[in-house]
């Protein structure tokens, strides 16, 4: 009698599916949840591979905002001179901008057969110049990473699983530039039988577009970035006026089948 005195409720998590969510489509109701399950900037600081360095605070919220349940990061052009950037390939800084990281790792161990669904809408800048993202990169080294949402200056979104940085699976679909919120999402799962690698299944507004298998993540710890680059990978010039990056209802569940 394994499951006597267990209630009816618990019995059927056991029986079925269960979720748990590590980050609620709530964290961007005010600042004080923000900061509960957010860091402001990359893990590794203000600078990346692109024309813009990242600015904000607890109390700076010029590239950094959140209000009505929703976060916008914002580019906006920054006084000629600036020190280039930091990271490889040191590109000039033409913009400050905002980028956030969740405080939440994810990881699917090796034996584990829980996985994770990674989800958010997005409003999400396409013009030439302006490179939003929603992703996953490792936080030893590098890979694994994974692009749930990638614009690079076209109206098109980028879902990528980089095995290395070589191998990489891409798969580019029209992203609907109407002005209003699109749905992305990555299921991550266990593969039975294969401690190494994951699979990720890529959802547009709920419809599969994508299932690539990840060479290596097992094990790996990731973290989930939201950042607003500029130029690099997108072209160049961006747009003299700058850009915004929308976001609502980010979830992070882990999924146990
Ligand atoms: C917040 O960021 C601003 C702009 O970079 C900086 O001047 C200020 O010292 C920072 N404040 C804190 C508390 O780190
Ligand atoms: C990545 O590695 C997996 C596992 O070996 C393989 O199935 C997949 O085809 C590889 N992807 C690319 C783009 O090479
Ligand atoms: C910038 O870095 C990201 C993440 O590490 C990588 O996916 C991308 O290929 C790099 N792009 C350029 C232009 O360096």
């Amino acid at each position: 009698m394994l499951f006597r005195g267990l209630t009816p409720i618990a019995f059927a998590v056991l029986a079925s599916a269960a979720t748990t969510v590590v980050l609620p489509t709530s964290s961007f109701t005010s600042y004080t949840t923000f900061q509960q399950y957010w860091n402001y900037l990359y893990p590794w600081g203000s600078d990346h591979n692109g024309s813009a360095r990242m600015i904000g605070n607890s109390t700076e919220h010029t590239y950094i905002s959140v209000a009505n349940n929703v976060l916008t990061l914002t580019a906006k052009p920054a006084p000629a001179g600036q020190p280039p950037s930091t990271s490889n390939p040191h590109p000039a800084i033409h913009y400050f901008s905002g980028t956030v990281h969740a405080k939440q790792q994810v990881v699917v161990d090796g034996t584990s057969i829980t996985g994770y669904d990674v989800q958010g809408e997005f409003i999400a800048s396409t013009a030439k110049g302006t490179w939003p993202a929603f992703w996953l990169t490792a936080v030893n080294g590098w890979p694994p990473e994974a692009d749930i949402g990638e614009w690079k200056g076209t109206q098109q979104n980028w879902f990528n699983t980089f095995n290395t940085s070589s191998a990489v699976a891409s798969k580019i679909v029209t992203w609907p530039n109407d002005g209003q919120f699109h749905a992305l999402k990555a299921e991550l799962r266990p593969i039975s039988g294969n401690t190494k690698d994951l699979s990720i299944k890529y959802y547009l507004d709920g419809v599969l577009q994508a299932t690539h298998t990840a060479a290596n993540f097992r094990g790996a710890a990731m973290w989930l970035i939201l950042d607003l680059q500029m130029e690099g990978s997108s072209g160049s010039p961006g747009p003299a006026a700058g850009a915004t990056f929308q976001t609502r209802n980010v979830q992070l569940t882990k999924y146990t089948p």
